[in-house]
């Protein structure tokens, strides 16, 4: 049974993965798994100065799901290297870096640091909702994945800069997710990740404010899984580079639609706050289910959809 999948030059033995923010820097969760058994661990997004992140209250529950506003909180790219990717590396299985820039030069910085630091993939982040001095400043839109122009812009500018393989982030608060997915991949990207949290709000009634300190944050879990296998099937319809898959997987069985849906490649990401055991528990599951099904690799499984 082969389960091994590529994306881009990244060969990853299994095609399961922890989402970006959703599994801090590995450490806090090597207690409760083996997380060499991963295909892969996509970082917290990092950007090339610290960021303290947004104010508290920045996370709340939601009927089958959460808001968060962390506002990308991370130590900085120099930190990162210096503290967390050595314990990453360490591990033994594929690391993908998730950054943000503000300005096209921290852009390059960034990538030119990544570029000598053993990182196997650049997930570049254009979709965080959540953080105000990085939407305005890049495009004329709120996020640089509502702007087809601006994703070309952006992903060709990491295009130019690395040889690393690229996967273009994206964001469901979109009305073609298609359209988005295609200026990506024209533009040189490897990849593309698919969906970001769903911009959302809750209001208490008691005090009539926002739960969140920054009113609106993003909204993810089983809630939104619906929406994230509807836009990966349109991606797929469009674009030939892989699609990596997330939004409310929490088990084998919401694992397989992303599957057959047309991702290559899924992401874990709320249903480790749940159940830190998540995405082992989904890869022996995946192989119970292409064993019973006779299915011999798991590339015959993607895009398998009948209408
Ligand atoms: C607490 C939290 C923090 C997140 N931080 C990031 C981040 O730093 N960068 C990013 O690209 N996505 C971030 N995400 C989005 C997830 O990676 C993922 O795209 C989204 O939550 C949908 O998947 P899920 O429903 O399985 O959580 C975050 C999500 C949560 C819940």
């Amino acid at each position: 049974m082969k389960l091994s999948v590529n994306i881009g030059k990244l060969k990853l033995k299994n095609p399961v993965m922890v989402a970006s923010g959703t599994f801090g820097y590995a450490g806090e969760f090597a207690g409760f798994i083996d997380i060499n058994k991963l295909g892969a661990i996509v970082t917290k997004t990092i950007t090339l100065k610290p960021r303290p992140g947004n104010p508290a209250p920045r996370t709340c529950e939601t009927p089958a799901g959460m808001l968060n506003a962390i506002g990308l909180e991370n130590p900085g790219a120099d930190a990162f290297l210096k503290e967390k990717l050595p314990a990453l590396n360490k591990i033994g299985i594929p690391v993908i870096a998730s950054i943000a820039a503000e300005t096209p030069g921290e852009l390059k910085e960034i990538i030119n640091l990544l570029n000598d630091a053993q990182v196997n993939a650049i997930e570049l982040n254009l979709s965080c909702p959540n953080v105000k001095s990085l939407q305005s400043t890049i495009s004329g839109s709120p996020l640089i994945a509502q702007d087809a122009q601006a994703t070309h812009n952006w992903v060709r500018a990491v295009r130019k800069a690395t040889r690393k393989t690229i996967i273009a982030k994206l964001s469901p608060n979109v009305a073609d997710i298609a359209e988005i997915a295609l200026a990506a991949q024209r533009a040189g990207a490897d990849a593309v990740s698919l969906i970001n949290t769903i911009t959302a709000m809750s209001i208490d009634t008691k005090t009539r404010r926002p739960v969140l300190a920054n009113i609106t944050g993003g909204l993810s879990g089983p809630a939104v899984r619906p929406v994230a296998v509807r836009m990966v099937w349109e991606a797929y319809q469009k674009i030939k580079v892989p699609i990596i898959g997330m939004g409310g997987i929490m088990d084998v069985q919401s694992a397989l639609e992303f599957f057959i849906a047309g991702a290559s490649a899924i992401n874990i990401g709320t249903a480790n706050f749940i159940n830190p055991r998540a995405s082992i528990e989904i890869i022996s599951g995946l192989k119970q289910y292409l064993k019973e099904n006779k299915i011999k690799d798991i590339n015959n499984l993607i895009g398998s959809l009948r209408t």
